[in-house]
Order: C-alpha cells, then structure tokens, then sequence
C-alpha cells in the first residue's frame, strides 16, 4: 500500500510538474505608469581592506612593511649582512623607524634586503615599475652606492639599476625598472655597493602603469573592474575596520591624509579575527587613505559614503563596557566626523580644506552622506549616535546621516535599532544580510511592506552565503531575484552594496566576495554580473509589474520587477527563475501605443551547474549572453530557461 502512495504521489508530481511548464504566465508592466524615482545612489561598492583588498590589492604598492613600522620591524623583509634598525634622527616623526644599511666587513660579504612583497611581487614583461627610496649618509660626506634589483621566483635577478646616494640629509631618490619577464612571485633586493654606511627608509615599488598613471596609484585592472560596475554610491572604509578590535585599532581618517611616507600604520583586524586564516603580516598602511577614496569616487562617478567611528569598538569583541569612548568623551570622536566633511567640502581657507588642497584638489568633493558607526547596537549606539547627530546637523544640516541596523538582517538588536533610528530621524538606516539561498528568496517581498515615511534603507552588506561559500551560480541567482525587491521599493530602498568587494586568492579571510585576484590578474564573479546588470539598467522611475495583480515575488519561483529610464527612453524588466523548469511568460506592456515599441535585447546570465564559479583559471565560465527580442505589439512572449536571469530593454520610440 506503501509502495503504491509513493507511486501515486510521483505521478502526481509530474502531472504537476508538466501542467505548470504548460501554463503561460501573464505578466503586465504599467508602462504609462512611472511612478518612484530610483535614485543615482541605487547600486554601488562596499570597500574594505579585508581580503588584503587595499594593501596587497587595491593599493598598487608592492612592497611589504616599506616603513619598518610593523611590531617586528623587519616583518617581511629578509636581512643579510649588516642591517640595523634605527629611530634616531628619523625621516619621519609618525613612520621613525629606518634601516642602517653597512659594510658587511669582508669583500665577498653582502649587506642588504630583500621584500617579496605581498604573496610575492607580480611583474609583467615589458612593463615598467617604480622603485624609490629616502636615503641618507649617516657619516655626512663623499658618495655611497647600492644596487636595486627584481629578482625572478626562480631566484635570478632579472633588471637591475644603481642608486647613488648624495646627500647627508634625508632625500627621495628614484629609478625605474622594466620587468624582461612575467612573474607572479618575483621579489625585491637591495645590495650595497660601496664600502660605506646608508641610511634608508620608505622602500617603494610601484607598477608605472597605475589607474591614471598616479605614484601612489591604485591597481589598474582592479579600478577598472570597479569602473565598469557603474557604482552610484562608494562606501569606505567598512566594515568592522571602522570599529577596530580596540579603539587603538579603529580606522583614523586623520592618520590616512597628507604625506603617504607619514602616514602611521595601523594594525589590520582581518589578520587575526580568523585564526583559521590567519596573516600575521596583514596590517593597514593607509596608502589608499581618505583621500584617495574621495577622488577616486569622483573618477568613477559616485556618491562617497564614509563611514565614521562612533566611539565604540567593535561589540562582538568587547562586553567590557571601559572598552569603549564614555559618553560624555564622545567629543574629539564627533569634531573627527565634522573635521571629515571639512575635508572632503571645507574652502581651502579652512584647516582641513587646506590640506585637501595641498594634496592635489583645491575644489570640494561635494560630500552628501556620512555613516555613523558600522555593526554598533543596542542603547550604547543610540545614546552614541544622538550626539552625533547633533552635531552634525548643526554644522552641516544638508548632510545625510546613515544610522545602522546591528549586525542582523532581524532580531531583537535590529528590532530594538529600527525604531531608535526613526526617533533620532537618522536620513537611511544601514541593514546587513549575509544570509543562505532560502533567506533571499523568502526575503524578495522584505521591503514590500516598509514603513515610507521613515528613514530610508541601505542594504550596506549583503550576499548570499551558500553552504561552501562559494560564489556560485546559485547564490548569485538568488541575489539576482531578491534584487527585484530592492528595484520594486525604490522608493524606500535607496542604496544598496554587496559585500566584501575585493578578495586576493591567496590572502582571503571572508568570502564570497565580487572580485577575485591574484598578483597579475583578476576575475570578476558571476555576482559581479547581477550586480552590473542591475546597475547599468537601473532605470529612473519604478514601473508596476504584477502577476495576477500581485508583484512578482517568488510565485512559481519566478521573480521580477521593472523600470523606466527616461533619459534613454527605455523599459527595462528583470526576471529571474529560479525553478529547474523552462516558464512561458506573457509580457505585456500596458498603457503604451503598439508603435512605440520597437523589438529588443535581452541580456541574461544562466547556468545549469548551479555550484559554478568564474575563476582566475575559467573567468568566463558564467557571463552575460545578449539575444535580440522580437514583440508582438506590445506583447512579449518569453520561453525563460530554467536558473536564468534575464533583463529585458525596450526603446520607446
Ligand atoms: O564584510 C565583512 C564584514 O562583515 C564587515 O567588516 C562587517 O561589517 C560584517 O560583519
């Protein structure tokens, strides 16, 4: 009887399972209908140096520990010979410690160093990289020498040049060296050559060829990535780097402006928070500082949102009330947030303002938001946060304030935040989610029902984590259809950014994450592409888009939402289907002449594995396809494959 129930229940499964690939889905986009404006700041970049995303990635520098300022001051470096450590006299009042570079007393004794950088040094054939150095002579006359060379992961040096040392004052001395090879592990070495003593500090190497050929540049490859993903909004510099383990260790944008050379280093959180990835030698050097980051959201054309310290460390690692700024010391904590936006918008007759123009950019950077405090919560957050507030509006009334949500997509700390957020009238609340394949499905109607006269949202951390946490076809699918509920609430959704953006593969702690890269390459992930396809075809105006009058939001597992960009005249609908069955949908737009439509393109990304990832070895192995779409009048017939994600764009003619 048993046997035959399971029979009968089979049957009745593929009975279901044909009559649904049967039936047509009616879908209707109101296309006369635009109604919610989306905002510029819709998608963007979540940027922290976690995966050695900005020391060892971003930030193009590739020498390790340049300014012997990590504890173990030789910590990446290998000494041979006679090399000493020094901090009297120094370059540098905030980077003191120096190396004394010596005879090593013998003529076939070698004095020198060697840096393999981060995971070894990436070269490419052909290209050129910048060595310099501060240098001086300790005993004041005559002349000394060194030779600085790239030497190959097979050990053989392979370009060479030498610098002649001068001066008994501190002094920057530079020559450039065109790699003859490609190498992923290469290293760096630095002989003495004459019979005197050195003194050096600030051993740099940076590839010529930077994002904008800048000195203290950024990784070209890397910058491009981020270029294309037309990011409306740049969130920086976190994340839990913004809280610090301890606030000795929280991010202090002050310490990351002016001189790079002077800038002090700052331990990384993300080299022990893990101890299951552990990078002892993972610490901050603040070369890609504020700075860097307010003119780099310029260049890619988006909005900068830097998040500030609220004076409290990070609370998942200290119960320890003392461990925190007390309330009524919150002062220099706040006057950084205000001194922040001087920074970025004051005159140049301004303190801050001034040392914005000496670094290269008399105009302001035209500031709009500030975020305050990351995973903060609880009454220790918002009596913190008030404060802030305060002040802020006060000196800057027009400046945004993001307030934040705790570190849970729900619960009791984000049930207690929602509501302290609506009564300090924060202007967006930041919410995180790193949540399983089901959490982002179910989640696809989460802001359906949002109140709209509150704060606004940030979904400022989220991806979907699949069990092997990889960043599989899957997950990216998933994000793709809770995305339609983001686009669907515009209104009350108004910036959104997946997260961590960068990872190396050989240095990660986190994953998944957008882009991946190792010393010469990098791979852009399949939720890469989601994010993409709904960034370049984020429309302007929000359109009504219902299955049998309801929005589409898991329904037969299919999920979408649709927009009007009035600027390109266009309507743009995104589908996803998720289920392992080709769907017949009907398309129909509404409201519009049959005339005006001329045939489209729809762009879609598909896999039937739904474990496969784009990787530096098969970076294509999931891209978008672009199809020409053919419409009857105003009607769109669609055969959407099983797992697809399909974006679908009309010019209005
Ligand atoms: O994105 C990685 C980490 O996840 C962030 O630093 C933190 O805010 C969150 O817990």
């Amino acid at each position: 009887m048993k046997k035959h129930r399971s029979w009968l229940t089979m049957l009745a499964l593929l009975v279901g399972l044909s009559l649904n690939a049967q039936i047509t889905h009616e879908m209707v986009v109101k296309a006369n209908k635009p109604g919610a404006e989306i905002q510029s700041t819709m998608y963007g970049l979540f940027f922290e140096d976690i995966n050695f995303g900005a020391d060892g990635g971003l930030y193009a520098e590739l020498i390790k520990n340049r300014s012997f300022e990590f504890p173990q001051s030789l910590m990446g470096w290998k000494s041979f010979g006679h090399v000493e450590v020094r901090i009297d006299r120094p370059a540098f009042d905030k980077n003191p410690h120096y190396v004394r570079l010596s005879n090593p007393g013998h003529p076939q004794k070698h004095t020198g160093l060697e840096n393999d950088g981060f995971f070894g040094i990436g070269v490419h054939k052909d290209a050129q990289y910048r060595f310099s150095v501060w240098a001086r002579l300790p005993q004041g006359t005559g002349t000394e020498k060194f030779r600085v060379e790239l030497v190959s992961s097979k050990n053989d040096p392979i370009v060479n040049q030498v610098i002649t040392i001068t001066s008994a004052d501190w002094k920057k001395y530079e020559v450039v060296l065109t790699s003859p090879i490609t190498d992923a592990k290469a290293f760096i070495r630095v002989f003495l050559t004459s019979n005197g003593e050195i003194d050096m500090d600030h051993l740099s190497l940076f590839p010529v060829d930077t994002w904008k050929g800048r000195e203290n540049g950024l990784r070209k490859d890397l910058v491009q990535a981020l270029a294309d993903l037309k990011p409306g909004v740049f969130r920086f510099p976190g994340g839990c780097i913004v809280e610090g383990t301890d606030l000795n260790t929280r991010y202090n944008w002050k310490n990351s402006v002016g001189a790079v050379e002077n800038r002090p280093l700052n331990e990384n959180r993300w080299h022990y928070t893990f101890p299951y990835r552990f990078y002892p030698d993972y610490y901050q050097s603040y070369g890609l500082g504020f700075y860097e980051f307010f003119l780099l959201s310029e260049e890619i054309g988006s909005e900068p949102l830097p998040i500030v310290s609220c004076g409290l460390a990070c609370q998942f690692q200290n119960t320890d009330p003392k461990a925190h700024v007390p309330v009524e010391k919150l002062g220099s904590y706040i006057q950084d947030a205000i001194d922040l936006i001087e920074f970025a918008n004051g005159a140049v007759s301004t303190k801050w303002g001034k040392v914005r123009a000496e670094m290269g950019h008399p105009a302001p950077f035209n500031l709009k938001f500030i975020g305050v405090g990351n995973e903060q919560w609880g009454k220790e957050y918002s009596e913190r946060l008030e404060l802030f507030i305060k002040a802020i509006r006060k000196a800057y009334p027009n400046i945004k304030i993001v307030g934040s949500s705790g570190p849970d997509s729900e619960g009791d700390k984000f049930n207690y935040l929602w509501p302290e957020m609506k009564r300090l009238k924060v202007d967006l609340v930041d919410e995180h989610f790193y949540r399983s394949q089901q959490w982002f499905l179910s989640q696809a109607a989460r802001y359906d029902n949002y109140d709209r006269k509150g704060p606004k949202v940030f979904a400022g951390e989220y991806a979907c984590h699949p069990k092997n946490k990889k960043n599989n076809f899957e997950a990216a699918l998933c994000e793709a259809a809770f995305m339609t509920g983001l686009e669907r609430n515009a209104d009350v959704v108004h910036m959104a950014t997946y997260a961590p953006l960068f990872a190396h593969v050989e240095g990660w702690q986190w994953r998944p994450d957008l882009i991946w890269f190792d010393n010469l390459n990098s791979v852009r992930s399949v939720n890469y592409y989601v994010q993409q396809l709904y960034s370049k075809n984020k429309g302007t105006n929000v359109l009504p888009l219902t299955m049998d009058k309801k929005p589409v939001t898991g329904q037969s597992e299919l999920y979408a939402s649709a927009v009007w960009d009035k600027n390109e005249k266009a309507y743009i609908v995104k589908i996803a289907n998720t289920s392992d069955n080709t769907q017949t949908i009907r398309l129909t737009f509404d409201g519009v002449k049959q005339e005006q439509l001329s045939d489209g393109i729809c762009t879609s990304l598909h896999s039937s594995n739904p474990d496969v990832e784009n990787t530096l070895i098969e970076p294509d192995a999931v891209k978008p396809e672009e199809t020409a779409v053919h419409l009857e009048g105003n009607v769109l017939s669609i055969e959407l494959g099983a797992k697809t994600f399909a974006v679908y764009k009309f010019i209005k003619e």
